[in-house]
């Protein structure tokens, strides 16, 4: 993930000694102002990345409803998610007085970049450098309107219809367009008596915490916790008063020995690659949180080698490409 991040600083770089890009106002759709742009408005949903800006000294905001308009330069550093994307490339045209600059990884979307962008009707040049690509254009009031309206759109939180249900959710978070299969055969094989005060560790948009609240009427609370905002905005909203939807990074938060119960599909990705390390601290950080005698209840990748991070961590029920695992706090 560093690594990434500093092959997009050094492209964005080299880019930038290509084409004469304004200095004025700038906005930076996800990624680091480069030092030469600093301090400068920036977008990120990410609890970490926000905060970390925001300590070197930019303007954050986390909802895109925030973003102000009227900038001399806009810089998008592309995530994954292709409709996001396209999104993020409209909201850039939209509030650009001009310039936009795009960047991302030739194998997670660079090679598409520049035709993404010519897309929209405007006159794009690109460059290569250090693993990404590089697209840009000076013409950003260019650009097709009706286009632009309509892509950014998919910034927006969409209700859908998943499993019989209406959901609030919007592409860019953890599977936004369908239920995990993962997570469904964890709420089909919980224990039926689960009450008191329960945790959603990495929530998405809700739906454990949203079969809990639903199958378990002895539930009180339920706490549920994502690092990104527009996931917990969903959370929020498919969810009824028992839960309580929390934005933070789970990594840091100081947690108590509260719950009788805790769920979690936990994340196992950080970037691109695969990141054991963030799954297990998920569950360290859940054992921590545990009552004497309270519960974890989880799902994971069967490859994903979790049982010995906490005591007692055992089988439950296989599944697919998943398997459960539970365990239970001294008491
Ligand atoms: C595998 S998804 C599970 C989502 C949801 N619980 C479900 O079952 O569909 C893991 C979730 O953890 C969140 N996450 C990743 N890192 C996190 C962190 N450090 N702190 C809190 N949440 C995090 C992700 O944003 C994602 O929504």
């Amino acid at each position: 993930m560093v690594f990434n991040r500093r092959m997009i600083a050094i492209a964005l770089a080299y880019a930038l000694e290509q084409t004469a890009a304004p200095r004025g106002r700038t906005l930076w759709l996800y990624g680091e102002p480069l030092p030469d742009y600093a301090p400068a408005d920036v977008y990120h949903p990410r609890k970490n990345f926000a905060e970390a800006l925001q300590k070197k000294g930019h303007r954050v905001v986390s909802d895109v409803a925030e973003i102000g308009r009227d900038y001399d330069a806009v810089f998008v550093t592309c995530p994954q998610q292709h409709e996001e994307v396209e999104g993020l490339l409209a909201l850039a045209l939209d509030r650009s007085r001009g310039f936009v600059m795009a960047v991302a990884p030739n194998d997670a979307g660079g090679t598409r970049l520049r035709g993404m962008l010519e897309a929209f009707g405007v006159p794009v040049e690109s460059v290569g450098k250090s693993h990404c690509r590089v697209a840009w254009t000076g013409a950003a009031p260019e650009a097709d309107r009706q286009k632009v309206e309509a892509a950014q759109l998919h910034l927006a939180l969409r209700p859908l219809v998943l499993g019989g249900r209406e959901w609030w959710t919007v592409p860019g978070i953890f599977g936004w367009d369908q239920l995990d299969p993962g997570s469904r055969l964890l709420m089909d094989h919980l224990p039926d008596d689960i009450s008191g005060r329960v945790a959603d560790f990495g929530c998405g948009f809700g739906y454990l915490s949203a079969r809990l609240a639903r199958d378990h009427q002895g539930i009180r609370q339920i706490d549920a916790f994502d690092i990104d905002q527009r996931a917990v905005t969903c959370c929020a909203r498919n969810n009824g008063e028992k839960v309580n939807a929390v934005w933070d990074d789970l990594r840091s938060r100081k947690v108590e020995a509260i719950y009788n119960t805790v769920v979690m599909n936990p994340p196992f990705h950080s970037g691109k690659g695969t990141d054991l390390g963030l799954g297990q601290l998920f569950i360290q950080k859940a054992w921590e949180s545990l009552r004497p005698r309270g519960r974890l209840f989880l799902v994971a990748n069967q490859h994903l080698a979790y049982e010995k991070v906490v005591p007692g961590l055992t089988l439950v029920k296989l599944g697919g490409a998943y398997k459960i695992l539970t365990t239970r706090a001294e008491g």
